[in-house]
């Protein structure tokens, strides 16, 4: 386990700060699965930071602007030792607050920007990213917006969230961006084919949302109709329900196999393998695996200083392909030919 030892660091973005190479998510502590502790949730932030994970990860989106409130406090008392990234995109219809629209547009982005600061309690936002793009708004026009959001000293260093290369390099165009946060895990690996390799060519960080699959590849639920409660979004996923579910979790069988050799956790394994794209790939990657328990991020963390062998990851690259179902119910929330 940890032995109290602090993770390694990683550029944030072309001549950015270091980060911590392992970030926290900290989207369930208030948002989408399941019902949290907010006392174990703040014990995980106090020790996420002794361990050295500096880049916590919100968005106004969670639990609509409740997960930025509930962090604002843990930012205050550690300012200096923080970045504070969140992100804009996904408003609320004031006639319908159950659903979710993308806005990429000047004005919505000025507004949502004011209400994170505010929520946060914050001068500055560290990384403030796009969440989604809206494809009625020119890439550049959002980010044009975006980097006057930097020169008036709201924002230090731009982010988006599930770009396509395309998108990146033109979004790149109009000022740099610092990091793409795109999910990637052993079962979601499409980002490799071409945003990868221009995010390195442009000298943006990877940042891996979802490394551990939603929790799937712990090995901690396998059912989610069966093992999360009736509110878990992870209910509406298409690969943790049903024949999908039970396909998918016959194949953890490789990381039980490389587990053993490392007596390490699945999920160690499966973060591990994530880390070591930054080699494979040769760019920074600071995935954001999400934990509410301080023994969890513990885990998590120690995961940096494993190693995993050639023939390991031999055994463990060919599962992606495998996956049985899409990675959302509604795939129209995310870019397309991202892959
Ligand atoms: N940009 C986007 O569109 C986007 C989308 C999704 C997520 N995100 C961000 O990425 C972060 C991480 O993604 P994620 O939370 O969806 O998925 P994840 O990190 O792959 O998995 C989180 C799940 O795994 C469980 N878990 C964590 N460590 C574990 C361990 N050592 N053993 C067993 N279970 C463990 C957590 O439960 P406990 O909390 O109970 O420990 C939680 O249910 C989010 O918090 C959010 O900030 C961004």
């Amino acid at each position: 386990m940890t032995n109290g030892r602090t993770i390694g660091t990683a550029a944030l973005g072309d001549g950015g700060p270091e980060v911590g190479v392992q970030g926290l998510g900290c989207m369930g502590m208030s948002f989408a699965y399941g019902p949290a502790d907010a006392d174990a949730s703040r014990a995980t932030l106090e020790r996420a930071l002794e361990l050295g994970v500096t880049l916590f990860d919100t968005a106004d989106a969670y639990g609509a602007g409740d997960n930025e409130r509930f962090l604002a406090p843990f930012f205050g008392a550690h300012r200096d030792e923080v970045v504070v990234a969140t992100k804009f995109a996904l408003a609320i219809p004031p006639d319908d607050p159950a659903r979710r629209v993308i806005r990429n547009d000047a004005p919505y982005i000025r507004q949502a920007v004011e209400a994170s600061l505010k929520r946060l309690d914050v001068d500055v936002i560290d990384l403030y990213y796009m969440h989604r793009r809206d494809v009625n708004v020119p890439i550049e026009e959002t980010v044009g917006v975006m980097a006057e959001l930097v020169r008036e000293g709201k924002v230090k260093q731009l982010g988006l969230s599930e770009v396509t290369a395309g998108e990146l390099r033109a979004a790149h165009g109009v000022h740099p961006i610092a990091a793409v946060q795109s999910e990637w895990s052993l079962f979601s690996r499409d980002i490799e084919a071409k945003v990868v390799p221009a995010a390195r060519e442009l000298g943006v960080t990877l940042v891996p949302y979802s490394p551990l699959g939603r929790g799937f590849l712990t090995g901690s639920f396998a059912d989610a109709d069966r093992d999360l409660t009736a509110d878990d979004f992870r209910r509406r996923m298409p690969r943790f329900t049903g024949g999908n579910a039970a396909a998918n979790a016959a194949l953890l069988e490789p990381l039980r196999t490389v587990a053993v050799a490392h007596e390490a956790s699945l999920g160690q394994i499966a973060l591990a393998w994530v880390h070591q794209r930054a080699e494979v790939h040769g760019l920074p990657v600071v995935p954001i695996p999400g934990t509410r328990r301080p023994a969890r991020v513990e885990e998590n963390t120690a995961a940096t200083r494993i190693t995993l062998a050639e023939e390991e990851l031999a055994l463990l690259d060919p599962v992606a392909e495998k996956v049985a179902g899409p990675r959302y119910a509604d795939m129209t929330f995310t870019s397309a030919g991202r892959e």
